[in-house]
């Protein structure tokens, strides 16, 4: 019904049935005392925790694994931020909900931890604000006896005041895909005019990865509405991690496939997290793609991003890690974090662009260097530095970065015959992209403990990776030509 010709009463009873639901007594209050054990043992657990990799202004668990971001939003004055956790070993296990608040997003605060699994693990999904009150939607995953031993159905929970959760006693609210795919989870939910919209990721029957968008009134019934994009069978068995939105005009399908084959530079992680620019109809629900699937972030470690608008700001924020691929913080009893905080435009190509949130240039220190860096010449900094670099891009740029005691080193390289960017790890493990349509030549280079951010111009290109050097960082020209290059060293913005 349009809300022009919504009657009062209409109105005071679709209100009313809200408040029925979100009150205590259609939710369930999570165990007290499994809270409390938990964060008990989270606290005793930190004080192990060896700290040579432990990031300063990334987000991490304090102790054990994390995956995706789940639920970013705003809500009552504060950012947040939820991730995939499982505290109790730094490998995956049965899915928690981690939880930390900021007011500006370089400043985070941890919080208890806020969905714990019990019948249902409780896999990856979002956050919408509710009048006042904050509303998860995520994916319960359920251990079964029947092939494929898993149902993912879609959940609730509810909090008023951002840090007590309590699930919907009806879940689940969307109890299985049209199609009855057993892959069927990561709900990204938003609103658009009158009603709530969620995406969802799962796939077809002959496997190929595809995303689902429902509708509903009030969060509790939905109405499936459309397949808004499947592969075509070269882009993957299933997509995850879905999410929507307009971004310059047009509408951007964000996700993340799995079992996409290289081709050339392209997709050699494990699995990709990338993007198809579009033009989406409400009125029909379908989605029209005005270009391919592109990867947003072309560094080793990076997936499952997440996006969230506050204030007309597009932000973005992955995991700063990809399946299978080595944590070497995992013997010093936590695994994984969270990419910096990053803000998207839509260039004129079609292109989505990506810079740091303008909140980190508060993190900036001291100035450690300013200038022309020459031959041999090396510049020394401790766990975390904010580098700006520019170089003659009708020469190759070549720069070492390596741990002033050792450890891990990485290569940023800029290669002028082949136009490309490249970020090499040791052992040759390369990632290398084109930088065109180039506005800026300017490099921001952002190091952490054991992390690399390196924005190319106006974040036409973005690499994110983890390097695991020993004892701070030390940055070498290896270039054949004279870099004008600043850096800073940068505050703390995470909890110990
Ligand atoms: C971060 O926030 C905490 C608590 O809100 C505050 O005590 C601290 O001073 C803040 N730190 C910075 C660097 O702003
Ligand atoms: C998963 O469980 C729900 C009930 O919670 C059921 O309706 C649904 O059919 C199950 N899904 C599959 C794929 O079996
Ligand atoms: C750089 O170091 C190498 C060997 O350490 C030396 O041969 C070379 O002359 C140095 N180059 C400059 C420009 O100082
Ligand atoms: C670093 O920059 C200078 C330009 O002063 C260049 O001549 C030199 O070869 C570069 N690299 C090395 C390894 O010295």
């Amino acid at each position: 019904m349009p809300p022009a010709k919504m009657s009062k009463l209409s109105v005071i009873v679709t209100l009313s049935l809200v408040a029925l639901v979100y009150s205590q007594k259609a939710s369930v209050k999570q165990s007290e005392s499994a809270k409390a054990e938990l964060e008990a043992f989270i606290n005793e657990a930190k004080q192990n925790v060896n700290q040579r990799y432990r990031l300063t202004y990334h987000i991490a668990a304090p102790v054990g694994w994390i995956n995706d971001p789940n639920g970013f939003s705003y809500y009552k004055g504060n950012y947040h931020l939820f991730y995939q956790y499982y505290p109790y070993d730094s490998v995956w296990g049965p899915m928690h909900w981690g939880h930390v608040t900021s007011e500006d997003l370089v400043n985070w605060t941890q919080q208890p931890t806020a969905l714990l699994p019990e019948d249902e693990q409780c896999f990856s999904g979002s956050a919408v604000v509710d009048g006042e009150t904050m509303v998860l939607i995520y994916t319960g995953h359920k251990i079964t006896d029947e092939d494929p031993f898993f149902n993912q159905t879609q959940y609730l929970a509810f909090s008023d005041n951002g840090v007590d959760f309590y699930k919907y006693s009806g879940n689940p609210v969307i109890p299985l895909a049209p199609n009855g795919s057993p892959e069927f989870r990561d709900p990204k939910a938003w609103r658009h005019g009158d009603s709530w919209y969620v995406i969802l990721g799962s796939t077809t029957e002959d496997d190929r990865g595809r995303v689902l968008l429902y509708k509903s009134n009030n969060l509790i019934d939905w109405e499936f509405l459309s397949v808004v994009a499947e592969s075509n069978g070269e882009l993957g068995y299933m997509w995850e991690c879905p999410d929507f939105f307009e971004l310059g005009g047009k509408h951007i399908l964000l996700m993340s496939p799995q079992g996409v084959e290289p081709q050339g530079d392209r997709y050699h992680n494990l699995h990709q997290t990338g993007y198809i620019v579009g033009h989406f109809d409400y009125d029909t629900a379908t989605f029209t793609p005005e270009t391919d699937f592109q990867e947003i972030d072309f560094g080793h470690d990076f997936y499952a991003a997440q996006t969230t608008e506050v204030n007309g700001r597009r932000l973005l924020v992955g995991w700063f890690g990809m399946w299978e691929n080595e944590f070497p913080e995992a013997t010093d009893g936590w695994a994984g974090a969270m990419t910096m905080f990053r803000e998207l435009d839509l260039n004129s190509h079609k292109r989505i662009v990506m810079k740091p949130v303008d909140e980190v240039l508060s993190l900036r220190d001291q100035l450690i260097i300013n200038g022309e860096f020459e031959g041999n010449q090396t510049a020394d900094f401790d766990k975390s530095a904010e580098i700006l670099i520019e170089g003659d891009l009708d020469e190759d740029i070549d720069i070492l970065l390596e741990g002033r005691d050792g450890g891990g080193k990485a290569w940023i390289r800029w290669d002028k015959v082949a136009g490309k960017v490249s970020v090499t790890k040791e052992g040759g493990d390369i990632r290398q992209v084109e930088w065109a349509h180039r506005i800026s030549k300017r490099w921001r280079l952002f190091l952490d403990t054991s992390s690399l951010e390196l924005f190319c111009g106006e974040g036409e290109v973005v690499f994110s990776s983890r390097v695991y050097p020993l004892g701070g960082w030390r940055l070498t020209n290896l270039s054949a030509q004279v870099l004008r290059i600043s850096g800073y060293s940068l505050k703390r913005g995470v909890p110990e």
